[in-house]
């Protein structure tokens, strides 16, 4: 089974007509935009209304940062995808053009990237200046295939060409995409990145003029293998402290579609040599893991011998539970001892349900494990308050269980009851469950040892832009800032996601390989308004002073530097949305020095009912020396963005929040009253609003 069930890897002719279908009446919904609409970033890019995921064709070109995305100009879900286009300036306020490049005769513009060709290899260009060339997947919708494409333009990116030559790369392959082209100088030739997602592998190939390309090398499996691999990107990096070492590296970004740190999307990196054929990853990198963690508390069930007071209804659970997998099943693991509920009995077509006795909520949490098929309607764990599902999960596509936490303290002394429901009599039809236990804090699953460029859900796709001129030297990227798990239900109306932040990219030697570090681009600092400052305070006084703050827009840039974080220290930065009102939204970034972890939890910031897989909780190693500890956090409408020492460790949370007005405050445990705050600033950010441009 594919791990990441989109559109485009099985049955597309089928899959067309309900994209269709759903494309229509997204369009009869679809209102003007307004940029104030609720959740509407003010300092990040949105498209005016319809549906974005990934950064296209990001290069510099003539003063112009230009950024393409993934369109469906038609409404606001996946399908029908086209190039959008956007350029700035600055990198905060965005002028949206037209449509660059529209899907066409059944062949739909996946992701890629776009060139300007100096030397006219292409021959493309007019009048004597370099023509721009994207470089992109042409995905058809009648058949299993994809392969790769160009289009140019000689008017700065304002009209398109599709060359005439389509495609230009066909390997005859469903899966093979997100051609990523660079000028590689000494071998006087470009380079293409591209993915073979099933494989986990990137292939390179190069050209001499664009049009014609010759396979050069694979790379992969390594790293995370999870999921499918997307959207790679290569490039050299700057190294910080170089210490004798070579100042410069190449850097491989492969986009992970699922099995990432915080499940679903997310962007590992491989830090190493590029000799213009073949990409080798430095020995010696060892990325930090994280074990899963599952405190102790009460064991609701854990089904080591029979059901122990659970009922069954139907035939799908049988009078006992299993001791793994049933005839005819795939492998089943990832339960505790001996015994779990698995509702494969009879098969995928039977159905049932399995209660347990009725409890009382006395902690904050309620973990437990769950896997099988991913029907939220039909296969369900679900926590029965008064008889009403207040929280609900289902599996994953998978049959080995996963770690599953639900904040339950707003249902405190109450009486419930957890329901285990298989209502599904087709493929992937069952459901698995195991070890449900109340417990004063949430589980968490291990974070896989791999090279994480952002350790939250909402970092994906990221790709650097090309030709950022040599004065400015930067290397320069963001993301989507979404998840593919979730992306489609996300409650904002008229247009669904947003790009992250734009960052600037260096490395850092460190005892464990190369760290990538990402910094917000000091462009952003030009939105700031009146600082608040403090220096040189302890924990307690910052915290107080910190009570001064208030952001009535809730758009606000954080810094913040720690000393003398001790080994066993806890200290959070609390931010309240909504302080005063009945239900304020509580988000929480916490550093848990003993564990080397930096925690991120979002379960009561706000909206969070749109989908079960948006979850509540993620962590991130972070590496802590001699006690300093810088913190670095963006806060737009429905997003915050956490840079740790120096970007570092990162973390890219959507948060909905029901009010905007946002204030701050700092929580620690005892063990850290030797903390001090060696300085800290706030600033509120100014909106930057976008403006338009028809013509060409
Ligand atoms: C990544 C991705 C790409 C593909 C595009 C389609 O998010 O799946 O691999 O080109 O989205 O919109």
């Amino acid at each position: 089974m594919h791990p990441f069930p989109r559109p485009f890897s099985s049955k597309p002719a089928l899959l067309a007509v309900a994209v269709a279908a759903a494309v229509s009446s997204d369009v009869a919904a679809a209102e003007p935009p307004t940029f104030r609409e609720p959740w509407r970033p003010q300092f990040h890019f949105t498209p005016p209304s319809t549906w974005m995921n990934d950064p296209n064709g990001m290069v510099w070109h003539d003063g112009e940062f230009h950024l393409f995305y993934q369109n469906n100009p038609f409404g606001d879900k996946w399908g029908h995808m086209s190039w959008a286009h956007a350029v700035s300036r600055d990198l905060n306020h965005w002028e949206h053009l037209p449509l660059a490049i529209a899907e066409e005769g059944g062949v739909m513009a996946f992701s890629g990237s776009a060139v300007v060709d100096h030397g006219n290899t292409s021959g493309f260009g007019k009048d004597g200046r370099p023509p721009m060339v994207a470089i992109y997947t042409g995905h058809h919708t009648g058949k299993p295939l994809q392969n790769q494409w160009i289009a140019y333009s000689n008017d700065r990116g304002r009209t398109w060409t599709k060359y005439d030559g389509n495609p230009v790369l066909d390997i005859g392959e469903a899966d093979f995409r997100d051609p990523k082209v660079f000028w590689h100088a000494p071998t006087r030739r470009w380079v293409m990145a591209v993915s073979w997602p099933l494989r986990r592998q990137v292939r390179f190939y190069a050209s001499p003029d664009l049009k014609r390309w010759s396979h050069l090398s694979d790379f992969g499996p390594a790293g995370s293998v999870e999921g499918i691999w997307e959207c790679p990107d290569l490039f050299p990096l700057e190294v910080e402290n170089p210490d004798g070492g070579r100042r410069t590296k190449w850097v491989l970004v492969v986009n992970v579609g699922s099995g990432a740190p915080a499940g679903g999307s997310g962007t590992q990196y491989f830090v190493g040599e590029f000799d213009g054929t073949f990409f080798g990853e430095d020995p010696g990198s060892v990325p930090a893991s994280l074990p899963a963690s599952e405190p102790s508390g009460r064991v609701l069930g854990d089904f080591e011998d029979g059901y122990g007071g659970w009922v069954a209804t139907g035939d799908a659970f049988g009078d006992r539970p299993a001791g793994g997998a049933l005839p005819n099943q795939q492998a089943v693991d990832g339960f505790s001892g001996r015994g779990l509920v698995n509702s494969y009995l009879g098969g995928d077509r039977s159905t049932g349900t399995l209660t347990s006795p009725e409890f009382r909520v006395d902690a904050d949490f309620l973990n437990f494990r769950v896997g099988g098929g991913r029907q939220p309607e039909t296969l369900s764990v679900r926590l029965l308050v008064d008889g009403k599902a207040v929280r609900t999960a289902t599996g994953g596509d998978a049959e080995r269980l996963a770690i599953a936490s639900w904040d339950v303290r707003e249902f405190r002394d109450r009486s419930a009851r957890i329901e285990i429901a298989d209502r599904a009599t087709g493929s992937w039809g069952h459901i698995n469950a195991d070890r449900f236990v109340l417990a004063s804090s949430a589980a968490s699953k291990g974070v896989v040892g791999a090279n994480w460029a952002d350790f939250g859900p909402d970092f994906y796709a990221a790709v650097t832009w090309s030709d950022v001129p040599k004065s400015d030297g930067r290397r320069l990227w963001l993301g989507w800032m979404s998840n593919w798990t979730y992306a489609n239900d996300v409650p904002t109306s008229p247009w669904r996601s947003a790009m992250t932040a734009a960052r600037s990219l260096s490395l850092r030697r460190t005892d464990r390989g190369y760290a990538l570090l990402q910094r917000p681009v000091r462009e952003i600092e030009s939105l700031r308004g009146t600082p608040w400052r403090v220096e040189g305070l302890s924990m307690n006084a910052a915290s107080e002073r910190l009570r001064e703050v208030r952001l009535p827009e809730g758009l606000a840039d954080l810094e913040m530097e720690l000393e003398g974080v001790p080994a066993s220290g806890r200290i959070s930065v609390v931010l309240r949305h909504g302080a005063g009102k009945d239900r304020p939204g509580i988000t929480r970034v916490e550093l848990d020095a003993a564990s080397g972890q930096l925690r991120f939890d979002r379960g009561a910031s706000g909206r969070k009912d749109f989908s079960a897989a948006f979850t509540d909780s993620h962590r991130a190693p972070i590496r802590i020396e001699g006690g300093r500890v810088r913190l670095r956090l963006l806060v737009d409408t429905s997003s915050v963005e956490v840079f740790a020492q120096d970007g570092e460790t990162c973390l890219t949370e959507l948060v909905l929040p029901a009010h905007p007005d946002l204030t701050l405050s700092l929580e620690s445990d005892g063990a850290a009253s030797a903390t001090r705050v060696r300085r800290m600033a706030v600033w509120p950010l100014r909106a930057a609003p976008p403006t338009f441009s028809s013509k060409p």
